[in-house]
């Protein structure tokens, strides 16, 4: 159903997060577990706050593991978020009762979501919300035909229309044929609360079940309606660690799909890891190995090779990456990395820069066609524009307690094996011989030669 022309009503959301996520087996609190760079819980705040209309109030209700998910949900810090806690998990209906301090007189739509379902897509949280109030209804419950019903609650329908939800366990065998499933998303109006205050744990579980509110809504003479979405998988719930997975590979065929069509070439998707965030210019290559991870953006042109991971850094229009580990740099054009190079954060490389086999930068900056090509360290250093840094260089930056700058000036040619102990700046032009300890600036256009002098003695032969 689409209802665009329909103006959607202020709404207010809850979200449920306190089960201990037992089929996950881990300490960490499930909505916690990571899926493609954020936490599921995450997913389900941004799916709810990229509607067009934001809501009045997002209310997490939080149990196992409370702690760290309110830790990363102060750091992340969201409008209009609160909190209440469910101290003991006796259901989905006891869960969102929890809310009912926070929301008692509100008026608005109430979206109730699970921190367990993050696929969810704004435009069916926005059809699912139109719907309550354009069929009039107390409760609007999102379903899904499924393929695969197992875990689910069934959708009853008595004369085509909705009647009951019953849960998997307590189904019987025509009730566990229905392909309708309950998404475990709701949109309810402000009955909620009396509804939620008859539910009873009459079920094999013994716990209080929001499921049974469609029932209940029914006896108080409220009507209640259903929103199918096509997509089985934007309703996927995480119960165990090869949902997560499963969810994992579904954003990766999303996101593959996505740069097919804007003209990137994967060579092997089955090889890749992509984050769902990243953004990659046309015409790029990713070789089987690369792993991509949050906050990337590759440019146009460029070439990923073999098993590289990158994270948080900017890559520009034609640069080539093999077999290379970046984290928090800003790359330029036609930048060479690899094969076996160490980007580290701070690292900003301009253009036409070549950073070669074994070496590593950190907070460093390195002016346009400049060249470390070969088992160097650069950290904490500023490297002017057309320098050669010879195989062996480094910038020695630490002396136990503080981290030093070493600066070199455009043009100059730092030879083999040099080290520099910094702090020190060498100016433009100047030529640093091999081998060399520099320990004092060196000025521009000099020649620094800081080594001890080669002495020719007999060879004593035993
Ligand atoms: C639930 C639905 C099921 C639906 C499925 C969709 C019920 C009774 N069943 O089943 O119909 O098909 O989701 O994924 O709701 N929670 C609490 N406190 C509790 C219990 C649960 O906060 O005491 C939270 C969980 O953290 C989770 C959500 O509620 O985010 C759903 O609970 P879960 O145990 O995963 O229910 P399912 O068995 O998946
Ligand atoms: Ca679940």
């Amino acid at each position: 159903m689409e209802f665009s022309g329909f103006i959607m009503k202020n709404f207010s959301v809850v979200i449920l997060g306190a089960g201990v996520g037992t089929r996950m087996r881990s300490s960490l609190p499930k909505i916690m577990h990571n899926l493609s760079g954020k936490p599921l819980i995450k997913w389900v705040i941004d799916a709810v706050s990229s509607l067009n209309l934001k809501p009045d109030n997002i209310v997490v209700v939080l149990g196992y593991g409370a702690d760290k998910v309110e830790k990363y949900l102060s750091e992340i810090n969201i409008k209009n978020l609160k909190i209440v806690y469910q101290k003991e998990q006796l259901g989905s209906a006891h869960a969102v009762m929890q809310a009912e301090k926070v929301l008692k007189n509100y008026s608005g739509n109430i979206l109730v979501l699970s921190g367990d379902v993050p696929l969810i897509n704004s435009k069916t949280l926005s059809a699912l919300i139109k719907n309550n109030d354009k069929t009039a209804s107390s409760l609007t419950v999102l379903a899904a035909e499924g393929t695969n019903l197992f875990g689910y609650g069934r959708i009853v329908k008595k004369d085509g229309f909705l009647e009951k939800i019953v849960e998997e366990k307590d189904a019987n065998i025509s009730e566990k044929r229905i392909n309708l499933i309950n998404s475990g998303i709701y949109c309810f109006d402000k009955n909620l609360w009396k509804a939620l205050s008859k539910v009873k744990p009459n079920n094999s579980k013994k716990e209080y079940y929001i499921t049974d509110t469609v029932a209940i809504l029914k006896s108080m003479g409220k009507s209640t309606s259903l929103t199918v979405t096509k997509d089985e998988n934007e309703v996927k719930g995480i119960n165990n660690r090869l949902e997560l997975s499963q969810a994992e590979a579904l954003l990766k065929d999303r996101k593959v799909k996505r740069l097919f069509e804007s003209g990137v070439s994967i060579i092997d998707t089955s090889k890749v890891y992509i984050s769902y965030d990243a953004k990659i210019g046309q015409d790029t290559v990713i070789y089987p190995g690369v792993f991509i991870d949050t906050s990337v953006i590759v440019g146009k042109n460029c070439i990923l090779k073999g098993s590289s991971y990158i994270i948080d850094a900017r890559i520009d229009d034609g640069s080539i990456i093999s077999y290379s580990y970046i984290n928090g740099a800003i790359i330029g054009k036609n930048v060479k990395i690899g094969p076996f190079s160490h980007i580290r954060p701070g690292s900003v490389l301009k253009d036409n820069v070549k950073v070669g086999n074994f070496s590593e930068t950190k907070k460093a900056a390195i002016a346009k066609n400049s060249k470390v090509s070969h088992l160097s360290y650069i950290g904490d250093a500023e490297v002017g524009e057309d320098v050669n840094i010879g195989a062996g260089t480094i910038t020695c930056n630490y002396d136990g307690i503080n981290k030093h700058k070493t600066v070199i000036g455009s043009n100059s040619f730092v030879g083999s094996n040099v080290n520099f102990i910094a702090p020190v700046k060498v100016g433009n032009n100047a030529l640093i011989a091999a081998g060399s300890t520099v320990t004092r600036d060196v000025p521009a256009g000099k020649l620094a030669i800081a080594r001890a002098r080669q002495e020719l003695k007999r060879r004593i032969i035993k």
